[in-house]
């Protein structure tokens, strides 16, 4: 499996969020994530992603620990976990000062994970692969929405993830860039890698999903 989640249990102010819940992920896996607002789909993703912990419970991606039975490895192997999940944010969350290519290389340069050259020749590739090479030297206030979530998509892919989560992905968007984002993903696990969505977009859901969960499992036992 690329993605086991076992028993991850999560509080906030003593309110349970989400308990004892258990889900995996294999390669080439479209898992859909719905549910009513405020059932803890974000928190999920989050978690998942190590932005929020877990009170409980073992989170791995091919077999490799984040947390096993809420106690977390050290710092430097979760690192090297967060590089294999990639995460795209609702608003993107792009750098505004950086340039689209320096939005790309920005994290795996700061981590030495490749040179310059070579992390440029492969932001590079990635874009051109979402046809927006043409936007490589743009700032992000300047793109579209589409063209800000592909941007977001190609910065996550930057180190070849094994699990590619998604908050939210069309709700900013019209039904093509929608359509279009969809079969930019259904590319994207074609290639292996799991991916995770959190939708509320029923049409997309019911177009791409090979899988659907429903938040409302997290809090049954
Ligand atoms: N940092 C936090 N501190 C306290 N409570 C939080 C925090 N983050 C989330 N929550 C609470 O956890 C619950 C789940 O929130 P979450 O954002 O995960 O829901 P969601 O399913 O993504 O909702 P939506 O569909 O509206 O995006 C909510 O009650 C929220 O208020
Ligand atoms: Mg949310």
């Amino acid at each position: 499996m690329l993605l086991t989640v076992e028993n991850i249990s999560k509080k906030f102010n003593n309110d349970a969020v989400i308990k004892d819940y258990n889900v995996t992920i294999g390669p080439e896996e479209i898992v859909v994530l719905v549910g009513r607002s405020g059932t803890g789909k974000t928190t999920f993703l989050r978690m998942i992603n190590n932005l929020e912990k877990a009170d409980q419970g073992t989170i791995r991606i091919n077999g490799d620990p984040l947390v096993e039975n809420g106690k977390y490895v050290p710092r430097d192997k979760q690192r090297a976990y967060q590089n294999r999940i990639g995460m795209v944010f609702q608003n993107y969350e792009l750098f505004p000062n950086l340039s689209v290519l320096d939005n790309l290389i920005e994290a795996p340069l700061a981590q030495k994970v490749d040179t310059k050259v070579n992390l440029k020749a492969k932001a590079i590739e990635l874009l051109d692969s979402m046809e927006i090479a043409d936007k490589a030297d743009v700032m992000p206030s300047t793109l579209s929405g589409g063209q800000a979530q592909r941007v977001a998509i190609a910065r996550a892919m930057m180190l070849s993830p094994d699990i590619l989560c998604f908050d939210e992905p069309t709700s900013a968007l019209d039904a093509e860039s929608a359509e279009s984002i969809g079969m930019l993903i259904k590319e994207i696990a074609g290639r292996g890698t799991g991916i995770l969505i959190v939708t509320h977009d029923e049409t997309f859901a019911n177009k791409y999903a090979t899988r659907i969960i429903e938040s409302k499992e997290f809090k049954v036992n």
